[in-house]
């Protein structure tokens, strides 16, 4: 579903971000992304949604060739690609209902289905009773709960979070993850870059280490290997 082949990016400061690096990622997989600060873990994600171009190499996802990808299909790969962000991004004038439901608006969707839609996911990521409520009115974790629902709302084929449980408690980071957890085994694709190894411990999932722009680690972590 996606593949880096020989992939370097260089940003115009000349840090060297990636170099030459390659990943195969299958569709469904569940995939943590370990690695010190600056070793490129955000540039990675970064190439996969458009936002930024590789210097050299290539990338395809979702069958298709990113760097021969024409502008204007910028906005359908996008719609593939479900974001979560460590500071959450909501927009604080919004309700939690809208702040979801904006999501589907910017694509397209009509009202009676964002009136389906959005109570679904929220009850789906176990905020049930707080669509009303503001950002300001809830806990850490409860806003990044509002961060997946919005993620997740336009049933997108992966999920890339950078640092999703970066500003929330222990507890709470184990919950985001378990629910990442649960989304993945419907199927969706999932990347998480996470500095939080206590976490990825107790997960069965991939694990790739980026340092200095490489992947220098590539294991699966075994159920019984797990800290439970
Ligand atoms: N927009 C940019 N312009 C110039 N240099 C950049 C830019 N973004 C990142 N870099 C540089 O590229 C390298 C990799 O950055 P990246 O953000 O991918 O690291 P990271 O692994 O996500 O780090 P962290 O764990 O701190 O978030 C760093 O040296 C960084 O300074
Ligand atoms: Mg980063």
């Amino acid at each position: 579903m996606i593949e880096f082949r020989n992939v370097t990016k260089l940003y115009d400061s000349s840090a060297m971000a990636l170099d030459r690096l390659n990943i195969k990622i299958e569709k469904a997989e569940f995939i943590f992304i370990v690695g010190a600060s600056g070793s490129g873990k955000s540039t990675l994600l970064k190439l996969i949604t458009k936002e930024e171009e590789p210097t050299s190499g290539k990338i395809i996802v979702n069958n298709v060739n990113l760097t021969q990808m024409k502008k204007r299909d910028i906005p359908y790969l996008r719609r593939t690609i479900g974001l979560v962000f460590q500071d959450f991004r909501l927009i604080e004038k919004m309700t939690v209902f809208e702040n979801v439901a904006f999501a589907m608006n910017i694509m397209g969707a009509g009202s009676r289905s964002i009136s389906k839609r959005v109570p679904y996911v929220l009850n789906l990521v176990g905020l049930e009773g707080m669509a009303r409520r503001r950002p300001s009115e809830l806990s850490g974790g409860e806003k990044q709960r509002v961060g997946l629902a919005r993620a997740l709302v336009n049933n997108p084929g992966m999920i890339l979070a950078d640092e999703p449980t970066g500003n929330i408690d222990p507890a709470m980071s184990y919950e985001i993850v378990d629910l990442l957890g649960k989304i993945n085994k419907c199927g969706t694709t999932i990347l998480m870059v996470t500095h939080d190894i206590s976490i990825v411990k107790q997960f069965p999932f991939r694990v790739v280490e980026i340092s200095e722009g490489k992947v220098v680690g590539d294991t699966q972590n075994r159920s019984d290997d797990l800290w439970l």
